[in-house]
């Protein structure tokens, strides 16, 4: 890990990566913002902690979630949906702190999607062996806008395949700090993560978090 690429000065991605039309890796792109970030995420999961969901049907993820904004992803099952209250607290989520706002839409702006409104933010927790199966983000209403997904803590291989499961997939490696926007033609493409391989990350220790911000309604 070369740690001089924690003081990266401003937004500006160090590079990017096309992965298709509509999609980018914007690489280091929350780097000057990781610790801001993670605080945040801290202050989120003491209001409502990260959970394991199941899938509606049954199954246990493996991967931690919470949420903040004005809507939340969540499943069980009754299914995939979203809802403005945590199923564990029964209250609002957290609201969406400025800096992941500013960061998902300047993100957003600079793969080319101009005005970019999260209303959701799913906040994802993978420890060591935690995977997310290949889907397509397709709960939200409004497929114009993009997806915005930040990754911090313990690398992870992203896998980005085509519009049907069985496509063939790029893999791409995600590390600390990395942005991907898709959206426009690869808004429904296929993604998941490989099972997390285990590490120590000086920032997140064994975990790796990921951001996901979405347009829900
Ligand atoms: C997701 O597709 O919800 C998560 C992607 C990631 O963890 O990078
Ligand atoms: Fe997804």
């Amino acid at each position: 890990m070369n740690l001089d690429l924690f003081d990266h000065p401003d937004f500006h991605p160090s590079w990017r990566e096309d992965l298709c039309p509509g999609a980018v890796v914007l690489r280091g792109a929350a780097l000057a913002d990781d610790r801001e970030l993670l605080k945040a995420i801290e202050n989120i999961a003491i209001q409502v902690p990260f959970q394991y969901r199941a899938t509606p049907g049954g199954y246990a993820m493996s991967v931690a979630m919470t949420n903040c904004g004005d809507l939340g992803w969540v499943t069980d099952s009754r299914g995939y949906r979203y809802q403005s209250t945590s199923p564990e607290t029964h209250r609002l989520w957290p609201a969406m702190p400025d800096i992941f706002r500013t960061l998902a839409v300047h993100a957003a702006e600079e793969a080319g999607f101009k005005d970019f409104q999260p209303d959701a933010c799913l906040i994802n927790r993978y420890q060591p062996g935690a995977k997310m199966s290949l889907h397509q983000d397709k709960d939200e209403e409004d497929f114009g806008q993009p997806i915005v997904s930040i990754s911090l803590g313990l690398p992870a291989v992203f896998q980005f395949g085509g519009m049907e499961r069985s496509d063939k997939t790029q893999r791409v490696n995600l590390t600390h700090g990395d942005i991907v926007v898709w959206g426009g033609p690869a808004r429904l493409r296929y993604h998941g993560i490989l099972p997390l391989k285990a590490g120590e990350h000086p920032l997140t220790g064994q975990y790796r978090f990921n951001l996901t911000f979405r347009k829900a309604v």
